[in-house]
């Protein structure tokens, strides 16, 4: 995780790398800092342990200079204190780096190269920038060869930034396997993590692939490859606009998120549905008509999504689902079937678990799909296919519409490859109109937020551990309810399949146990209300989320029922409120929890 940013040739480098950490906030916020100068060596380095607005506060009005590079962190190597902080400075102090990654030998090239050198931090960083400055000025190399010999023997995952304070005319930059994008400005330029840490600045960019090293200069950008050979390099144009990055009159972004959500279902339908046909590429309907079996590959909530989807996916493509956990697939991969296809399913698609699942099955040949919200991400980029999840940005660190999303664009690829197919189940199920009536069913319960607000606070009031029990689909809005909940309001809270209880963990159940039960599938909830009564008889209290056609007098919170295959969609909604409100309640930030981070790049 961590988010690095880097101008050159502005005037106000501070006030730009100060957006810029802003919204990579996301990405980390144990410290930060900033290094700023300018062709007179004016320099400024400042790092504060905590948010962005505890290094503001420190920076005062005074700092500013022509170039400049910044760091958000999320703790790997070391505390988050201000000597662990970035940037981090060579021995002399004439380099100053920013990195976001793990660099895996860090130890190795210590004591190979670096054993007499003085270190203040306890980071993996502080090596990458010791290591360029010792090839630099014992080497006799000029900064271009010294960074490029650290690369060579550099093992692991990272994005760098870095200036010679020689040279402040020019930003040093690499990366692998860590985002990274340049941003064009007129007569000034940028290095960012991710685009929307420069859409203030600029809405042209360029890519920088693995094992690249890229020279920025205020007018020039020189992209080298691994054995020093210059790249050209297209810019493209995003599409991003800065009021979608914006809160607007929320209070905090997951709850504006929360609320987007009919809004996304709408423009994935128009963005997929064009003249009465499924737009998707006939490749990607290909190659899931010849797959025997399909692997879905993710992490979090992305992988709830994937049980959320995996029975219409099924009973629409005729072929057999398989859910896998991105961290633990990739080194403990079943036997596999004879024509599989895998689908990453991911919000950033950066995901360093998915990605490491998605270089071992390409290793092995088999195709992949990804489905993400980043267009021209890492998982984008090296797959196969990919679609994308039209949810605009998605701020708050908590998932909310980016799952609604992946289900929705998984609905329209199984209805899409049901049709190519001729299955009549896909001829029968009307995605669009379904689809439409998710989007008036979540309107509706999101007109019940000061109800939902009251409900939670008589619920969970107080609380540290609590239940999330469902059956079929509703046990995976169960779990994802569950994981919702204990991320942001640290409420323990486990997501159980309801009729699994009595088997066990039903011993926990106590006086005054918080137990949310969901209910939206007909055969199923009279077997839920069952296993209501089980916890009820040993002293739970219950908050009930029904879909209508169940719903009697005494439930809670009552949904509007949609089709059987997207129930997940509805229902998840309230459980968003319910943890967004619980943990409002407790005071807490809804949008950063602690130890999180919204881009999880290392595995
Ligand atoms: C929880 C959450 C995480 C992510 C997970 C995968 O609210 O957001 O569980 O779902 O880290 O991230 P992506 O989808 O970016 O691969």
């Amino acid at each position: 995780m961590c988010g690095i940013v880097g101008v050159v040739g502005s005037r106000n480098a501070t006030d730009i790398l100060i957006q810029g950490l802003q919204k990579l906030e996301y990405r980390g916020y144990d410290s930060s800092g900033i290094f700023v100068t300018d062709e007179k060596n004016r320099e400024s380095l400042v790092k504060a342990v905590g948010r962005i607005s505890a290094l503001q506060e420190k920076i005062g009005i005074e700092v500013n200079g022509s170039i400049g590079i910044g760091h958000t962190r999320w703790a790997t190597h070391g505390k988050p204190t201000e000597n662990n902080a970035h940037p981090h400075t060579s021995e002399s102090g004439r380099f100053v780096l920013v990195h976001n990654g793990v660099i895996e030998n860090y130890k190795e090239l210590k004591t190979e190269y670096l054993a007499n050198d003085h270190f203040i931090g306890e980071t993996d960083t502080e090596i990458a920038v010791h290591l360029i400055g010792k090839f630099a000025e014992e080497g006799n190399l000029s900064t271009k060869e010294a960074f490029q010999k650290a690369l060579s023997v550099i093992e692991g995952s990272f994005a760098f930034a870095m200036i010679d304070k020689n040279d402040a005319t020019t930003l040093y930059v690499a990366k692998n396997k860590s985002p990274l994008l340049i941003g064009l400005g007129d007569r000034f330029n940028l290095v960012g993590s991710d685009a929307m840490a420069m859409i203030r600045e600029t809405k042209e960019f360029m890519e920088i692939q693995d094992n690249e090293m890229v020279i920025v200069k205020k007018d020039s950008v020189e992209i080298f490859n691994q054995t020093g050979e210059k790249m050209e390099r297209a810019p493209y144009t995003a599409e991003l606009d800065l009021s979608d990055i914006g809160k607007g009159t929320y209070p905090y972004y997951m709850l504006k998120e929360i609320d987007e959500q009919p809004a996304v279902l709408r423009r994935i339908l128009q963005h997929y549905y064009v003249d009465g046909q499924y737009k998707i590429d006939e490749e990607i309907l290909k190659a899931i008509q010849q797959a025997d079996r399909l692997y879905i590959v993710a992490a979090g909530t992305s992988y709830h999504a994937g049980f959320a989807s995996k029975a219409f996916f099924e009973e629409m493509t005729k072929t057999p689902v398989e859910l896998c956990i991105a961290s633990e697939f990739g080194y403990n991969m079943p036997l596999l079937s004879e024509k599989p296809l895998f689908i990453y399913i991911s919000q950033s698609g950066e995901t360093a678990d998915s990605r490491q699942v998605l270089v071992k099955t390409k290793a092995l040949g088999y195709p992949a799909l990804t489905i993400t919200n980043v267009a021209g991400s890492t998982l984008s980029r090296e797959a196969d296919y990919t679609l994308s999840l039209h949810a605009g940005p998605e701020i708050a660190v908590a998932s909310t519409k980016a799952y609604t999303a992946q289900i929705s664009v998984m609905a329209v690829l199984a209805k899409a490859v049901g049709d190519y197919i001729g299955n009549i189940a896909a001829s029968e199920f009307h995605l669009v109109k379904e689809l439409s009536l998710v989007a008036t069913s979540m309107v509706a319960v999101l007109a019940e937020k000061e109800r939902i607000a009251e409900k939670v606070e008589e619920h969970l009031k107080g609380t540290r551990n609590s239940f999330y029990i469902g059956r079929g689909e509703d046990y995976y809005v169960s779990m994802e309810a569950a994981l919702k909940l204990k991320e942001i309001s640290y409420i323990q809270c486990e997501g159980f399949a309801a009729g699994e209880l009595k088997h066990g963990t039903i011993a926990l159940i106590e006086e005054n146990t918080p137990v949310q039960a969901i209910l939206s599938h007909k055969a199923l909830a009279p077997h839920t209300r069952g296993n209501i009564m089980e916890v009820i008889s040993r002293g739970a209290k219950v908050l009930t989320v029904v879909s209508d056609d169940l719903a009697n007098e005494d439930d809670d919170i009552i949904v509007p029922s949609v089709h059987p295959y997207l129930t997940s969609l509805a229902m998840v909604v309230p459980t968003q409120m319910i943890a967004y409100y619980a943990t409002l309640q407790r005071g807490l930030d809804v949008d950063k929890p602690r130890n999180l981070a919204k881009s999880v790049t290392v595995e």
